[in-house]
């Protein structure tokens, strides 16, 4: 493998208390480049895309893409994939067990070359997140499907078409077979399909490939072909990063203009931050003004596929919650243990009783800073938020977590007035 990534294990230091004014720019969405990306797979043809996010998540996905025998090139957020030289249909575990969502390779592989080999994911710290809905799209082609030394290893010689209902609504899930079902002849259904923005991003790509792809409320009719060609796009903004920066913007009592995002995919994160008292104005299609009120009012907030309330700004909210005049409830209906950053918010002062999958949120005057623990991704965000607000310095350990989904998210608040510094962890 060329090169491993290897974890940085800097920190961030916030000093709190800073309201944010100004503007910054939305970079693409790292949950739509990563499904984009491994749709290469599906052409020889040279691809160009557009807006990908450099993260840790995409030097993943493109240290993949090479191990699987593509040339990439990825330069200020443009990426050249080469898939004409791909051979190889294994994606190793070091990699899966750094980045989930490398899964997604399996259906171009299995299309592609009629095998794949990827390792189990394993679960991850916000649940256990199986895959045995991509494995049953897999079957219904005709897929044989042996799980060993943990390995997921499918073999299919004859691919049938495929009529399936999801029995629950997955977003890799539902990307896995609509990549699968466009490299393949004939005819296929998918029902009960996820409609995350993301997906549809990847609709796009897999039409400009050739795929015919009609969808209906929850129902996507697929006639694939063999002979998929290269494609160029630009991948649409990312809506849980714009929706991080306005809820900063709104805790810290500022006023902040965001831009080259996609007003279509926030309606229900729009509405949560008007409920909570934010000032949001809709400027155009891409841009939107986020001012505080005087106070943060309390929530209810209850996660749900798209276009229902996004699990990924949860903790995030989580955060504003902490200092509303009241006691907010929110409840993740998506993953099993999406509240890790519970702990660390209470270790800043926050008043928080989880029961179940409901956490109750009482509003206190103040968070205090401290030193926190990221855990996973979005949580590192909502300490990274609670920081912005807290008196007196926070420093967040970990911060990979946050690196391989936020592009530099440090300096994006900076540009907002933020005091907040990455340093390098020093060597005790
Ligand atoms: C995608 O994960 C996103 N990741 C996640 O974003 C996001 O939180 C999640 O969708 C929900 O919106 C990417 O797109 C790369 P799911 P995914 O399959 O596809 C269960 C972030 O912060 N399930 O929609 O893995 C599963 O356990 C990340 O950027 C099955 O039971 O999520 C979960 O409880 C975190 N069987 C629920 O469905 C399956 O075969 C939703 O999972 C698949 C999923």
């Amino acid at each position: 493998m060329k090169g491993t990534i290897s974890y940085t294990s800097d920190v961030l230091l916030i000093e709190g208390g800073k309201r944010l004014r100004g503007s910054v720019r939305v970079s693409g969405s790292k949950n739509a480049s990563l499904p984009i990306l491994f749709a290469t797979l599906l052409t020889k043809e040279p691809c160009t895309i557009y807006n990908v996010p450099d993260l840790l998540d995409t030097k993943t996905a493109f240290e993949l893409l090479e191990h699987l025998g593509a040339s990439t090139f990825y330069r200020a957020s443009e990426a050249e994939v080469d898939p004409s030289g791909v051979h190889v249909y294994e994606a190793p575990h070091e990699v899966v067990r750094r980045m989930r969502a490398s899964v997604l390779v399996m259906g171009p592989l299995l299309a592609r070359f009629g095998r794949a080999v990827v390792s189990m994911p394993g679960g991850c710290s916000i649940g256990v997140r199986s895959i045995d809905q991509h494995l049953k799209v897999f079957e219904r082609a005709g897929a044989s499907i042996s799980l060993k030394h943990g390995y997921v290893d499918m073999s299919i010689r004859r691919i049938r078409p495929v009529e399936y209902t999801f029995e629950v609504i997955t977003v890799t899930g539902t990307e896995n077979a609509l990549m699968f079902l466009s490299g393949c002849e004939g005819r296929s259904i998918l029902r009960n399909i996820a409609l995350e923005p993301e997906v549809m991003d990847l609709v796009e790509v897999l039409k400009k490939m050739g795929a015919h792809i009609e969808i209906e409320d929850r129902t996507a009719i697929i006639r694939g072909s063999k002979d998929l060609k290269g494609f160029v796009h630009e991948v649409i903004p990312d809506r849980i990063e714009a929706g991080t920066l306005a809820v900063a913007g709104f805790i810290t009592g500022g006023d902040v203009v965001l831009e080259g995002l996609r007003v279509e995919h926030m309606g229900s994160v729009l509405e949560k931050l008007r409920d909570a008292g934010a000032v949001v104005d809709v400027l155009d299609l891409s841009r939107i003004r986020v001012r505080s009120s005087n106070s943060i009012r309390p929530l209810s907030i209850a996660t749900a596929e798209y276009p229902g309330f996004p699990t990924d700004m949860q903790a995030q909210f989580m955060t504003a919650c902490c200092l509303a005049e009241g006691v907010s409830e929110i409840t993740e209906n998506i993953f099993e243990n999406r509240f890790q950053h519970v702990a660390e918010l209470q270790r800043m002062g926050a008043d928080i009783h989880v029961r179940g999958r409901t956490a109750f949120v009482r509003g206190v005057e103040r968070l205090y800073g401290a030193e926190v623990y990221s855990t996973d991704l979005r949580a590192s965000a909502s300490l990274v938020l609670a920081g912005l607000v807290a008196e007196g310095q926070t420093l967040v350990r970990d911060i990979f977590h946050l690196d391989r989904g936020y592009e530099r998210l440090e300096e994006k608040l900076k540009k907002l007035g933020a005091l907040i510094e990455r340093a390098p962890l020093k060597k005790s």
